[in-house]
């Protein structure tokens, strides 16, 4: 466990916290987090109840685009935009904000240190949010960070086919195909912070595990935060094989269709 400054370790999330912190230092030790780059969400719902943070996080309100009805009532953790995720590792509580949806989905209350507001990609972050929470599934966490291997391939068209990249990245190394069953989607490039490409996102998410943004980055949803992190960094091995591979002079061979098969039949739910 990461240290928490003793003014937190009474709130009901501490442990949530530190699992945040360990996954943005992993973010940063990876390279995909460059300055400001990545955002991360938690619905803390399940754990706060009636919680409401107090000092030295203030109050704040603001009004959302548009509803999030099914989010009325829940308290989610985002990060802060322009917040460095190595600052989140070290202090997850001052680069975040606790945000209470209102009861019609729109007016919210959020809790930050002074000057620090929600990611920009708060748009996406709610849609995918609100689309977990219909599913039921218990899954609580959103993650985007910016995969460098994994957003090379957006750079080439032949991988902006969902069902082309998904069967290449499975048959770089089982674990690809054990634990991202239902493969990868792509959106094409979309501007970052839009409505358009959250409402794109919670479309391809529909049916994938995980969603990279065309020359931009990935999302992936998770039961916790340290699920979205290994979804993310399961493809990205998948992606720097495939490439080792290419720079050491050789097309790779990959799994096979019956070996892949195989791990389905044997893995799948
Ligand atoms: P924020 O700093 O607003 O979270 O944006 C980072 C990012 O990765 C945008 O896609
Ligand atoms: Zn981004």
């Amino acid at each position: 466990m990461l240290p928490v400054k003793e003014e937190y370790t009474n709130m009901p999330v501490t442990g949530i916290m530190s699992e945040i912190a360990g996954v943005a230092s992993l973010l940063w030790q990876k390279g995909w987090a460059e300055r400001n780059g990545g955002n991360l969400s938690v619905n803390l719902t399940a754990c706060v109840g009636e919680w409401v943070p107090g000092s030295p996080l203030l109050l704040s309100e603001f009004v959302l685009g548009r509803s999030f009805a099914l989010l009325a009532g829940d308290v989610l953790y985002l990060t802060g935009t322009g917040t460095r995720m190595r600052d989140v590792a070290q202090r997850p509580f001052e680069t975040g904000c606790f945000i209470r949806v209102g009861i019609d989905g729109r007016h919210c209350e959020a809790w930050a240190v002074k000057g620090v507001n929600p990611s920009s990609e708060l748009p996406s972050h709610f849609a995918v949010q609100q689309f977990l929470k219909s599913e039921g599934k218990g899954y609580t966490a959103v993650l985007h960070t910016h995969p460098t291997e994994l957003i090379a391939l957006t750079h080439n068209r032949l991988f902006l086919e969902s069902s082309y990249l998904t069967r290449t990245l499975w048959s770089m190394i089982p674990e690809a195909r054990i634990f991202i069953q239902r493969g990868v989607g792509v959106i094409p490039y979309t501007m970052p912070g839009s409505s358009i490409l959250a409402e794109l996102t919670i479309k391809a998410l529909a049916a994938h595990d995980v969603v990279l943004w065309e020359k931009h980055g990935a999302l992936s949803v998770g039961k916790d935060i340290e699920d979205c992190f290994d979804n993310i960094d399961t493809l990205n091995k998948s992606a720097m094989i495939y490439m080792s591979a290419h720079m050491a002079g050789f097309q790779p061979e990959g799994l096979s269709d019956a070996q892949l098969n195989e791990l389905g039949e044997t893995y799948d739910h």
